[in-house]
């Protein structure tokens, strides 16, 4: 790493809301990025935007719960920027079908998987390459309702309540090769998961929530902070919270 303005970052859930905006403020800040998610039409369009402001960012898709393709993944990154300093991983579903009175097992491990499984697979994939440099940053995206429970379902609250153990667990065994992890805990942000919710919420309340640009802001402030820093977590609310 030259220094911590210029590094190689992987975003995992960059299609849209907040990975896309972390993926676009990153390159935007002269990063390499390679930003990834399922679709792939979305990733082309990030690229071409960028591109349009004189901007560029590598992509890749892949499915974050699929072992091989994260393994592909990660080499890619290897391949295309020699190393990797950071992952960002911002993947994340629910479902409308939420309420414990309705909620289906086989919903219940599609959020397992995708929240937390893949957070797992992209830990697990991404770690031989920061020991080999003996350093790294693991961003997990998670929520305020692990803080403040709420309504968004227990299958969405226990997958990010684990992404805890998984953050921790891995600084613990970690931290003498020098890789360090973040949770970041967002509250309401204007993205398509909001689509997801089994009412909508009011244009009024959307219109004072967290822009997925927020978010990004505090990603690249932990991505560029000085190795000798430590953040284990953080929280970002709207003001109105
Ligand atoms: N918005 C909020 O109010 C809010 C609040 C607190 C926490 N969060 C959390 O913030 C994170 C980002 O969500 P968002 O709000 O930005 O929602 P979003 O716009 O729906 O973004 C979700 C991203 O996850 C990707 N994704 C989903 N399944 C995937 C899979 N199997 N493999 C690879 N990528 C996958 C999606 O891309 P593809 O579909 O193209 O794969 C998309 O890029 C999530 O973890 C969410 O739980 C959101």
């Amino acid at each position: 790493m030259d220094s911590v303005r210029d590094q190689s970052i992987v975003v995992v859930g960059a299609s849209s809301g907040m990975g896309r905006a972390s993926a676009a403020r990153l390159a935007r800040d002269g990063h390499r990025v390679l930003a990834v998610a399922r679709r792939a039409e979305r990733l082309e369009e990030l690229r071409e935007d960028l591109w349009k402001d004189g901007q560029t960012l590598a992509t890749c898709a892949a499915d974050a719960t699929q072992v091989a393709e994260v393994d592909r993944v990660i080499a890619t990154a290897v391949e295309q920027f020699g190393r990797i300093d950071a992952l960002v991983y911002a993947t994340g579903t629910n479902i409308p079908s939420r309420s414990l009175e309705v909620l289906s097992a086989e919903d219940w491990e599609l959020l397992l998987r995708t929240n937390l499984t893949g957070a797992f697979l992209c830990t697990k994939a991404v770690l031989p390459v920061m020991r080999r440099q003996q350093s790294g940053l693991i961003v997990y995206l998670s929520t305020g309702a692990v803080q403040y429970p709420d309504v968004s379902g227990v299958a969405y609250q226990a997958s990010k309540h684990g992404l805890n153990g998984l953050s921790y667990g891995t600084r613990v065994e970690e931290k003498k090769n020098g890789i360090r992890t973040t949770i970041l805990y967002p509250g309401l942000c204007d993205t398509e998961i909001l689509l997801k919710r089994p009412v909508p919420t009011p244009k009024e309340v959307v219109e004072r929530a967290l822009r997925p640009e927020d978010v990004a802001d505090v990603v690249a402030f932990l991505c560029t902070m000085d190795p000798r820093c430590h953040v284990p977590e953080m929280q970002l609310f709207p003001a109105f919270v």
